[in-house]
């Protein structure tokens, strides 16, 4: 179903101002993401009034809202502080013997190599499948990188630099024939492109929520597949992780069901209320329907950009497409100069490595493309 941009756009404050094109630097908030944000906030001016039980509600209907997104399980679902913790728990808590190895494509997000290069005291070595002639890791140039010691293959569903989506099915396959696990970072995906954990057989996704999800920063949202949960030994502990409440000072540790066991102490609750809220409208529409919207976008946008001479950086194959894509005008300097230049026309782009980043959601318009496309051509 075509998506009604015109009454979506009246939720985003954003769209009067500027013509934003940078969700993959930060999602901007809906009036109904900063009311709920703003109430929480005030609401603890006044802790001894505030209903402490709202805290777990907003918990169980992001839950809920997540796992409906990408065809899981509430109780499979869990919030961590970041992307960074969320794959270091993943990482940590693999039971790693000494010369096992993870891979992972060359030039990935920090935050999804960091956790599993901290395993080096434990004799595990990160094997890095190198880029092809096209730019791109394909699936063979991470296959040919693993033996029968790779315990975990470690990708983004969708790469924050030139917007590569990884065939998430394929990757789980090859994970599992080596009896490995896929982790996979899907902060540049979930919202954007259609994930389904149980059809792919993904083990572990974990998503930043302040990106494609409109939120703020603080919530990792994380789903671990039953295997995974099975494989992955909890790393942090807390009242959270046990199904104790925290007057029993018995302590006994006695691991929560499901992926509860993997949240250690308080939640963020007003990103969490500020995230339920985004949830509300993002789950207005089927994720189909979202990635039909920014893949027509971003087709419109590389179409101009073929016409005008400038190099794309991305993937054109529908496979590999996202919500993201990069251009260069083949310099640096150049490429710094005119992201400055369309700021000041307030069109909101950025630049990263491969060159600018262009990344639409489902509010943008057509039109939107064509400004950012004449004040390219100028
Ligand atoms: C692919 C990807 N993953 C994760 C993050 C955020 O990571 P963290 O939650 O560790 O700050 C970003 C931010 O740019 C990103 O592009």
């Amino acid at each position: 179903m075509p998506i009604n941009t015109p009454t979506l756009r009246q939720q985003f404050p954003i769209t009067e101002t500027w013509n934003y094109l940078n969700h993959a630097t930060h999602g901007p908030f809906s009036i109904g993401t900063a009311t709920a944000i703003a109430d929480l906030a005030h609401a603890w001016t006044q802790p001894a009034d505030l209903d402490h039980s709202g805290n777990d509600k907003t918990v169980d209907a992001v839950r809920q809202m997540i796992a409906g997104m990408v065809n899981g399980r509430p109780e499979n679902m869990a919030f961590t502080g970041s992307l960074a913790e969320s794959m270091s728990l993943a990482a940590a808590g693999i039971d790693w013997n000494d010369g096992d190895n993870c891979v992972i494509p060359e030039q990935e997000f920090p935050s999804v190599v960091y956790p599993f290069l901290n395993l080096e005291h434990r004799g595990v070595s990160v094997r890095f499948a190198p880029k092809g002639a096209d730019g791109f890791t394909s699936l063979d140039e991470i296959r040919a990188v693993t033996d029968q010691r790779t315990r975990a293959i470690v990708v983004s569903h969708v790469e924050f630099m030139s917007g590569f989506r990884n065939d998430l099915s394929a990757l789980a396959q090859l994970a599992h024939d080596l009896d490995a696990v896929l982790i996979v970072d899907v902060t540049q995906s979930l919202g954007p492109c259609e994930i389904d954990v149980q059809a792919s057989g993904v083990d572990v996704i974990a998503a930043h929520s302040y990106k494609w999800l409109m939120a703020s920063y603080g919530v990792g949202v994380t789903h671990l597949s039953d295997r995974a949960i099975e494989r992955i030994h909890p790393t942090y502990a807390g009242r959270l992780s046990v199904d104790l409440g925290f007057e029993d000072l018995g302590y006994e540790l006695r691991w929560r069901k499901g992926a509860a066991r993997y949240q250690a102490g308080g939640l963020n609750w007003i990103t969490l209320a500020g995230l339920q809220a985004s949830l509300d409208v993002i789950t207005s529409m089927s994720p189909a329907d979202i990635a039909e919207h920014t893949v027509r976008l971003t087709d419109r946008f590389l179409d101009g950009v073929e016409q005008q001479g400038l190099e794309i950086r991305s993937s054109r194959d529908p496979k590999h497409r996202s919500a993201i894509v990069a251009f260069t005008t083949g310099s640096e300097q150049a490429d710094a100069d005119l992201v400055k230049k369309l700021d000041a026309q307030k069109i909101s782009v950025v630049q990263r490595g491969l060159g600018i980043r262009v990344s639409p959601y489902f509010y943008n318009t057509e039109d939107e493309i064509d400004q950012l496309l004449d004040a390219l051509q100028s």
